[in-house]
């Protein structure tokens, strides 16, 4: 038997794939960059409007670009009546994800490129998408609640805009900017699980919907988008600081991990988690409360500890403090993963794109450890 020459470890890690000029990511410095700019700097001075452009051009937009693209995102939020009515027929203790996956996958047939796979057809999908996620979202938590789903309010940014189609008010403008913030964090990273299955469907040639299905399934497991949703059910099962260190102790004595902490890529600090823990103790200070945070500080601080005792240095990752900054703006624990995606989907359809205009179909071979030369046997024999 003749085998491909060349294997790697479990699960491809540290393999490159393929050339991509979006994102990069330094896992032992903990550097990340969208298009060559450091994701500090675009915390700091961007907005989610302006690195969806980014993301998409491969540089910054001028101020026409920007409002032209804005208001793109705004003519394309309104979501089809007959999607709608569709979420309507779904279960009501329905899981979000699931919702998310059956949603977006059918709003395909209320697409007027939804026959033209051509790369100019997949841009303006992937601004249809782009835009119409967040109200996906919020109409999936309303139609469970026994509530109709809003109308996008034009005025507001696209964070704003989906708080307000959520909780049916104008967010405060830190709470808006909150939300921002955290979706440029989570707009792209590399080849994650999610963004390869997607890049992976796209280089069948398989349209942009087709692509984000897959994306959507992929980071549904708790081992990728789902981390922060299982880090809020920590917290919560623990209920307060003074519990948290014996709560750990069971936990990592008996080898269980501990979620939103750890990464594939990152041996330090995962930048956005730096600016996740920030803004997690600034929305609890404003808010009077800081028991999430300081939960959250000390969970932390214990397993960072221990697991460096054991020469194993992991770190936070991007879930763990989302996961309280979430919870103080309001927001179902169940949507944490969903919101994710409202972020991603700008990632998601960058790579689908720079997969369709140099695309070569992904069809990895596998090693093969089975059995070899059998022989048939009758089933009566067996
Ligand atoms: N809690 C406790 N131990 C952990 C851990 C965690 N969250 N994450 C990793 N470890 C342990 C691993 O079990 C491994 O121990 P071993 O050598 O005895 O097997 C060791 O630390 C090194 O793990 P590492 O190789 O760095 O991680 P990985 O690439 O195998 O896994 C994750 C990466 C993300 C899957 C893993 O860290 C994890 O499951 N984290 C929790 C889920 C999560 O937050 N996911 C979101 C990622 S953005």
């Amino acid at each position: 038997m003749t085998k491909p020459a060349s294997t790697t470890g479990a699960g491809l890690r540290d393999v490159v794939a393929a050339p991509s000029s979006i994102c990069f990511i330094d896992g032992e410095k903990g550097i990340l960059t969208y298009r060559g700019y450091n994701i500090h700097e675009l915390a700091e001075n961007s907005t989610f409007e302006e690195v969806i452009f980014l993301l998409w051009n491969g540089r910054l937009p001028n101020r026409h670009e920007l409002a032209e693209l804005s208001a793109a995102l705004v003519a394309n939020r309104k979501l089809p009546v007959e999607l709608i009515g569709l979420m309507k027929s779904f279960p009501c203790e329905v899981v979000p994800m699931d919702a998310l996956r059956t949603a977006i996958s059918a709003l395909v047939f209320y697409d007027p490129d939804r026959n033209d796979n051509s790369l100019e057809a997949s841009k303006r999908k992937a601004i249809r998408l782009t835009a119409q996620f967040p109200g996906v979202v919020a109409a999936i938590d309303r139609i469970r609640n026994g509530k109709e789903p809003l109308d996008p309010n034009p005025e507001l940014s696209h964070a704003a805009n989906f708080l307000h189609m959520l909780n049916g008010e104008e967010p405060t403008d830190i709470e808006a900017r909150a939300l921002d913030i955290a979706l440029i964090l989570h707009a792209d990273h590399e080849f994650n699980a999610s963004t390869f299955a997607a890049r992976v469907t796209a280089a069948t040639l398989a349209d942009v919907y087709a692509s984000i299905t897959s994306a959507i399934g992929a980071l549904s497991g708790p081992l990728h988008g789902g981390a922060n949703e299982q880090v809020m059910r920590m917290l919560l099962e623990i209920g307060s600081v003074a519990k948290v260190d014996s709560y750990l102790k069971d936990k990592l004595a008996s080898g269980q991990k501990i979620m939103g902490i750890g990464h594939a890529v990152y041996r330090t600090e995962d930048p956005r988690a730096t600016h996740l823990r920030k803004m997690s103790e600034e929305i609890g200070k404003q808010q009077g409360d800081t028991k999430w945070f300081d939960m959250s500080h000390r969970i932390e601080e214990i397993v960072v500890a221990e697991m460096t005792k054991k020469e194993k240095p992991i770190r936070a990752n991007v879930d763990f403090y989302s996961a309280s900054t979430y919870y103080m703006l309001g927001i179902s624990v169940d949507l944490y993963t969903p919101i994710f995606a409202v972020s991603r989907i700008s990632g998601w359809t960058a790579h689908v794109l720079e997969q369709y205009a140099n695309n070569k179909l992904i069809r990895p071979r596998s090693d093969y450890t089975g059995e070899v030369d059998l022989k048939y046997i009758p089933i009566d024999r067996r």
